[in-house]
This record gives structure tokens, C-alpha cells and sequence, in this order.
């Protein structure tokens, strides 16, 4: 619901017990979601890049749908480090799709010599060839996983590709990329991964067909939704619930429930506006307190107050029907705390934002304060031993959100969660 990492991966991790299939819908390996089990011998962390939140979980079906771009060496990587850490990630487990694009060396190579060229004015990307990747997608240049399967094909489509990328990354004084050497490479990666692709349109429309329950997690943050977030200072995906069903195949008919993902005060990596941005000694303290330092990139993340204008715009998006608030274990010991509930902008006072950069550089956020507490809440387990000020700050942050609250997270941990609301109906047959 905000600027990315409020905790999906902690989220989609164990919501996963009541679902049967949990699919990624966009963005690549920017994403860095971080689960925290105890199997039985203390808490074990788990950060993954691409492979869905749901991979912890022996039973269920990951799905890597066509709206992703796959950086398939960091993919290989990442299933090397779960099978070494004991979990299956076998091709019945794990499934592409064919329709994925292919992030390619020279798209991170692009990435990172453009941010070079940007100099001060650079976005913070994640420097993993995500916008790059994108826009030879919508510019019909792509190369997509099912590519990699033809070698006469994925010839074709680098001879076409290439002297133009070539040509840019000259310009942009960075290293070329050989035809043979590539065509060597994602030919071999190509013969890896074909064990795990298919279609997974039919594959989800045949799960729906039986009944079965599909969990879309999404990556990055409505803030950075290319269509709708702080533009330019975004990601080059669609990270909104409509990004589902753009991402998947799945109809909007199918999607019945959205949760939205809030920490209990707002987080951002990366460069862009920030309103209630905190350049002082309470941010410093919320980014200790939140380990707030990058999944992907360990880049300290900037810390400010919760923004409900940025959250109504978020709610007005994406139509949430419940919000889990996260984090709120990280707020103890601060007192006041505060909630920005509108902006002062040249043209007047706003409750629901126009998310441009340029024009939210120009907002000063107005705020209520509320008093802290000062218990610690990483151990409180039901939603009514939580202090009576915590209780407060939460309704009013979903009040003031205009979305029902779901529940609450109050530790990195699986079980350090108060669920209020789960987004599935019970099971017909329990
Ligand atoms: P994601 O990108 O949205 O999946 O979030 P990240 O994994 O990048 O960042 C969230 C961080 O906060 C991770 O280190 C989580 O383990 C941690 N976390 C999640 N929920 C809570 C919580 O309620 N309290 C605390 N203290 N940490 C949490
Ligand atoms: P998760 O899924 C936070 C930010 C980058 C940069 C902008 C564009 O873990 O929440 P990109 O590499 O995507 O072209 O960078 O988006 N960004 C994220 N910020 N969490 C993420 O993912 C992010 N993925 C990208 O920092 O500002
Ligand atoms: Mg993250």
C-alpha cells in the first residue's frame, strides 16, 4: 500500500496456509520479501527475490506469472539457496510462465549506466534491469522465457535486439554484449529452466475451475506504480490490485478480496518526494528500531510518519478490503506519535493527493499526534492485550485510511501476527 517493503513477504508467507496457489504478478528481483519461520529450532530468515511467499510451505504451488521479469541467474540462485536450506523447489512446485520476459545482461547493464548519466537527478533503482527489461517488453524487443527454448528463435530475436542496445550502451560508455556469448549462455539457461515452464494461464484457470484459492502477492508499492505513483521517482511495473488481472490473464470478475500492506509509519529507498519524510533523531530511531535497511540493495531506507493521503490515494486505487498494519511493534517508546490527515498544497488543503513528484515536493503535510505507549508488543498474541494507546493508533490509522483494519503485525516472526479479517472465506468443506 505504500513505497514497498511493509512486510508482504511476512504477509503473503502466512496467509499462504489458507491458499493453494501463491503467484508473483510483476516486478522482478527489486523486490526483496523477507519471511521469518521457527520450524522448531528458533527463527530462521528467508529473503526472496522472485520465487513467491508461498515457497516455505511443502504443499502449495508457486507461480512465476507472464506480468514478472526474470532475471533467470538470480532465479537459479535463489532455488540453489532454499534446496541447500531443505526446502523442495522442484518444477512441481515452482512454475514459469511462458510468456515471463527475460531480464538480460544488458538491461542491468543499461540500468546502471543510465543512473550513472543521471548523476544527482538518478531515480535509486535497484540496479537489476527491471525498467530497462519493461521497455523492451512494450517496445516489441523482448525476450521471452519461451524464447530460450528455441535457439533458432532466441537467435533471431538478440540479432534483432542487440546492435540497437549495443549502439546506446556505447553512447552511454558501458560494455557491449557478444551475439555467440549470449546465445551460449540463455541457451543453456534456457535447457535449466524448461523443466519449470508452462502456461500458467491455463494453469490458474484450471485451479479456478477446481475451486482452488489463488493468492496474488504483490512487489514494490503503490507509491512506485508506474501508471499511478510518484512519477518519474517509480518502479516500470503495474504494482496495483488492476495489475493482477494485467499480470496474470486472470479476470477482474475473480478477484474477490485485496488486502493492503501498511507499515504503521511510511518507509521509502531510493530517491523521490517524501512528505513526512523524519530527518532527525525520531527517523534515525524508527530506521534501528525497523531495521529499515534494504532486502535487495542494504541501502538505509528513509523513515517518516504514517501519510494517510498517500493511503487514500493508495485505498482509492486499489480498493483494499482490509489493511494489515505492520510493524506497529517498532513504535514503542515514541511519544507523541503523529499521523499527516492532509496537505497543504498551493492550490488549497487535500486529503487525497495527485502523486506526481513534482507537484507532491511542493505539499507540507498537516498532522494530528497521538500519545504513545511504552509496552513492549512483540509477544502480544490477541488483539485485546495490545495497550489501549496501540489499539487507538491502529483504528484511527484505518479510520483515517477509509479501509476496515485486518489485523496487525507486531514482529517480523510468523506468529507475531493478530489476524482480524482473513482475506479467504472458510473452507466449504470445513
Ligand atoms: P516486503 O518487501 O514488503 O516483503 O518487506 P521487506 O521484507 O523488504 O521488509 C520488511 C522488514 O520488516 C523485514 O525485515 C521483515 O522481517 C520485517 N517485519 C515485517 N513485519 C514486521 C513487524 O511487524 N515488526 C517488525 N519489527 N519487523 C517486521
Ligand atoms: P519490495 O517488493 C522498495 C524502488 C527503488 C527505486 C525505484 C525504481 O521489496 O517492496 P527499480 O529497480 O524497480 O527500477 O527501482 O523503486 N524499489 C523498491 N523500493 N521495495 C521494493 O520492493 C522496491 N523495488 C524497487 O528503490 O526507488
Ligand atoms: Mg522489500
Amino acid at each position: 500500500a505504500q513505497w514497498g517493503d511493509e512486510g508482504k513477504g511476512k504477509i503473503v508467507d502466512l496467509f499462504t496456509e489458507q491458499a493453494d496457489l501463491i503467484v508473483r504478478f510483476q516486478g522482478g528481483n527489486n523486490a526483496g520479501h523477507t519471511l521469518v519461520v521457527d520450524h522448531g529450532n528458533g527463527p530462521v530468515k528467508t529473503v526472496l527475490h522472485l520465487i513467491p511467499s508461498g515457497i516455505l510451505y511443502p504443499d502449495k504451488t508457486c507461480v512465476i506469472g507472464p506480468g514478472v521479469v526474470v532475471d533467470l541467474r538470480v532465479l537459479f540462485r535463489e532455488i540453489e539457496g532454499l534446496v541447500t536450506a531443505g526446502h523442495d523447489v522442484g518444477p512441481d512446485r515452482l512454475r514459469i510462465c511462458k510468456d515471463a520476459h527475460v531480464i538480460m545482461p544488458y538491461h542491468c547493464a543499461l540500468d546502471i549506466a543510465r543512473e550513472r548519466r543521471r548523476g544527482v537527478d538518478k531515480i535509486g533503482t535497484t540496479g537489476r534491469g527491471i525498467g530497462p527489461a519493461y521497455e523492451d517488453k512494450v517496445a516489441r524487443t523482448g525476450v521471452r522465457v519461451r524464447d530460450l527454448l528455441d535457439p533458432e528463435r532466441l537467435r533471431a530475436v538478440l540479432a534483432q535486439a542487440l546492435p540497437e542496445k549495443n549502439a546506446l550502451l556505447a553512447w552511454l560508455e558501458a560494455e557491449s554484449f557478444e551475439l555467440a556469448a549470449l546465445l551460449d549462455e540463455f541457451t543453456r539457461l534456457g535447457e535449466a529452466i524448461a523443466p519449470y515452464v508452462s502456461d500458467s494461464r491455463q494453469l490458474l484457470a484450471d485451479a479456478m475451475a477446481a475451486d482452488k484459492r489463488i493468492l496474488f502477492e504483490g512487489a514494490q508499492g503503490t507509491l512506485l506504480d508506474v501508471g499511478h505513483g510518484t512519477y518519474p521517482f517509480v518502479t516500470s511495473s503495474y504494482t496495483t490490485t488492476g495489475g493482477v488481472c494485467v499480470g496474470t490473464g486472470v479476470p477482474p470478475s475473480a478477484v474477490t478480496a485485496a488486502v493492503g500492506i501498511a507499515k504503521a509509519y511510511i518507509t521509502r529507498v531510493g530517491g523521490g518526494p517524501f512528505p513526512t519524510e523524519l530527518d532527525d533523531a525520531t527517523g534515525e530511531a524508527l530506521r534501528a528500531a525497523g531495521q529499515e535497511f534494504g532486502a535487495t540493495t542494504g541501502r538505509p531506507r528513509r523513515c517518516g510518519w504514517f501519510d494517510a493521503v498517500a493511503m487514500r490515494t493508495s485505498q482509492r486505487i486499489n480498493g483494499f478490503t482490509g489493511l494489515m498494519i505492520t510493524k506497529l511493534d517498532v513504535l514503542t517508546g515514541i511519544s507523541p506519535l503523529k499521523i499527516c490527515t492532509a496537505y497543504e498544497t498551493p492550490h488549497g488543503r487535500v486529503e487525497v493527493a495527485d502523486l506526481d513528484a513534482a507537484s507532491l515536493a511542493e505539499v507540507t503535510p498537516v498532522y494530528e499526534s497521538m500519545p504513545g505507549w511504552e509496552d513492549d508488543l512483540t509477544g502480544v498474541t490477541t488483539y485485546d492485550g495490545l495497550p489501549q494507546n496501540a489499539r487507538r493508533f491502529v483504528e484511527r490509522l484505518s479510520e483515517v485510511s477509509g479501509v476496515p483494519l485486518a489485523g496487525v503485525s507486531v514482529g517480523p516472526g510468523r506468529t507475531q501476527t493478530i489476524v482480524l479479517q482473513a482475506p479467504f472465506a472458510p473452507r466449504r468443506d470445513a
